[in-house]
């Protein structure tokens, strides 16, 4: 997710504005850029790489009085890692700029449109198109204000927004839609930013933006209102009580948790341009051009190995195409990799620079397959050198352990199982609308049942904090989330975990148990339920004890029951991942261990 900052006050902004930057990095960026106005013309500084770059362009030249101003670090979405996509973007007549967070959904009309009007582009972005239109509606509407308006209301999708007139060199707008903007109140200056620490040594006075908003700001004055109809809004002014390294985490204890709790967000931003009007079906345009794999092999390590095992179940249940996963320090080095026609290899990588996947990506293409990436940083290597890739667009993951990256890869996978199973006629019209009916309904059932599955795992966890062994059983896609819950908690907790699959248990792990050797079994209402049943009773006929993961109504003979929403089919795996990770979350942290960098482990495996 990019970083946006605004400042109109009384000193001189570009190095105000560079500072809240600097108080943005931890999320992520791939290049930065600020804006001012000077001599009635916009100074915009733009860089790719980290701050210190901008910072140094910025050394070179006379420094700007201007005491207002923008800035931008941007996480790519559209559009590669480049000075050409950084931000600020000029309007065609220069007499604006806008930074931007979020993703305009019907950029590409909007583009076609202008360009047939005499606009011309000269970045990928969408921001890029969401300035011009600005332009465009302000042709015709001298009240700036209300062109913004305007062209907001044309534009679909999620934004936040500042925006600087060379006609108004002391003022600048902001908006939002389902991206955060803050406003920061201070003595002769004010801010407006998509995090609080940006601002925070400056002020703790903040009104936060809702959606639909919009925001005039001078150094002296703000004025909120409504984009729909430009009506005053009225606001609160709160104070913040946070330091700064607290307010980068949003108020939660750890990355790792505020990563948790965003997985609402990481369903609704994957799904963002990817479901056809009406929820009719599924829109994956990066793989228009390649034919239905008649195999998949999905390669990956950790975390994203196991969404991968995940994937496989609903992918070949709705688009029936055989599929094998391999580890990919394993698939690197086999004696031959032999391909069928139209066969294709799936990487999936969060940070998409891990060695052993990115050496097993060129290992299947210099063997002839046609690989394809699943990654969350926008120009990674693995992303660069796939043939064609999707993103997760999950937004930077700052904790180790991996989270809303795993949750953003499912879907992925499942609108591929979607997309590919309408390609090959093969996934009926009441399956499509029932799948995409659930996956519309997920952020929702989340946003609602995090708060006490948080309550549950804190309970749970410090019931069985002095274990040190667990198991973790599962069976068909629950199987896979039971070796990801079973790596978290090892990473996260130090606390050995095997994850199993539940009817492996009676050839031979069986006999590790015993009362110091608990189980967590996952045991949703589906057809396999009677089988991991008689798995529990097994376990604790050896008296294990057993937290059971269900759904209402189900009984079982469980020390601990923990009830999640029943939802159907395989998406009750988006239900149950989160669980496994708040688990793991509350006993490291009760156990007193580094939550967001745990001992040994690195964010990324860069090397074998
Ligand atoms: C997950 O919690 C671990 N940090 C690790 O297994 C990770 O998933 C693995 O290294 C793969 O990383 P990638 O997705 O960036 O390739």
């Amino acid at each position: 997710m990019c970083g946006i900052v605004g400042y109109a006050g009384h000193r001189p902004a570009i190095p105000v504005v560079v500072e809240e930057l600097h108080r943005l990095e931890y999320r992520g960026y791939d290049s930065a850029g600020v804006a001012c106005v000077q001599q009635g013309a916009f100074r915009v500084v733009r860089a790719q790489g980290k701050l210190s770059a901008l910072e140094q362009l910025l050394s070179e030249q006379a420094p700007s009085t201007a005491t207002t101003g923008m800035g931008h670090t941007r996480w790519a979405t559209h559009g590669a890692p480049a000075v050409r996509n950084a931000h600020p973007h000029l309007s065609n007549d220069a007499s604006l700029a806008l930074v931007h967070n979020g993703i305009i959904e019907n950029y590409l009309e909007i583009k076609k449109d202008l360009a047939a009007r005499g606009y011309v582009f000269h970045s990928e972005t969408d921001t890029e198109v969401l300035v011009n239109l600005i332009q465009e509606c302000h042709r015709t509407e001298p009240d700036l204000r209300k062109a913004f308006a305007r062209a907001l209301s044309m534009a679909h999708g999620a934004y936040a927004v500042c925006l600087m007139s060379k006609d108004e060199p002391d003022a600048f707008y902001a908006a939002r839609m389902s991206a955060p903007l803050i406003l920061g109140v201070g003595t002769g200056e004010n801010f407006v930013a998509s995090d609080i620490p940006a601002f925070l040594p400056y002020t703790r006075k903040v009104v936060f933006l809702e959606d639909g908003e919009m925001v005039r700001v001078t150094s002296s004055s703000f004025a909120i209102s409504r984009v729909q109809d430009l009506s005053p809004v009225d606001y609160r002014v709160e104070t913040i009580e946070w330091d700064v390294q607290a307010a980068q985490k949003g108020g939660y204890r750890h990355f790792m948790l505020k990563e948790i709790f965003e997985q609402p967000k990481v369903l609704s931003d994957g799904m963002a341009g990817r479901l056809l009007e009406d929820a009719k079906g599924v829109r994956l345009p990066e793989l228009d051009g390649l034919p239905v794999p008649s195999r998949l092999s999905i390669v990956a390590c950790g975390t994203s190995a196991h969404a991968g095992m995940w994937g496989r179940h609903i992918i070949e249940a709705l688009a029936e195409i055989p599929i094998q996963v391999e580890i990919a320090s394993e698939y690197r080095y086999k004696e031959k990799l032999l391909f069928q026609p139209d066969e294709m290899v799936l990487v999936i990588s969060q940070s998409g620079e891990t060695a052993d996947t990115l050496a097993a990506l060129r290992r299947a293409k210099e063997c002839g397959a046609k690989v394809l990436g699943l990654c969350n940083v926008v120009g990674s290597s693995i992303a660069r050198e796939a043939d064609c890739v999707l993103y997760t667009q999950a937004g930077p993951e700052i904790s180790v352990a991996s989270t809303k990256a795993m949750c953003s890869q499912m879907l992925v996978l499942t609108l591929m199982a979607l997309y590919w199973g309408e390609r090959k006629q093969i996934v009926s019209e009441a399956t499509r609308a029932a799948c995409i009916e659930t996956l519309l309904s997920l952020p929702q059932i989340l946003e609602k049942e995090l708060p006490s599955m948080h309550a549950q795992a804190k309970v749970l966890a410090r019931k069985y904090a002095q274990a040190r062994n667990f198991f973790y059983l599962g069976r068909g896609h629950c199987y896979a989330l039971a070796l990801e819950g079973a790596l978290k908690l090892k990473e996260l907790s130090y606390i050995h975990a095997e994850g199993y699959a539940a009817g492996e248990m009676k050839h031979g792990p069986i006999a590790l148990i015993d009362s110091a050797f608990p189980t967590f079994a996952i045991c949703l209402a589906d057809e396999l339920l009677p089988k991991v049943k008689s798995n529990m009773v097994e376990v604790q006929a050896r008296q294990g004890k057993v937290i059971a993961v269900t759904t209402p109504g189900v009984d079982l003979p469980a020390d601990d029951l923990w009830i999640v929403p029943d939802v159907p089919s395989f998406m009750s795996g988006f239900i149950v991942l989160p669980v496994l990770q708040l688990f793991s979350y509350e006993m490291a942290d009760y156990l007193g261990k580094d939550v967001d960098q745990p001992r040994n482990l690195a964010k990324s495996v860069t090397v074998e």
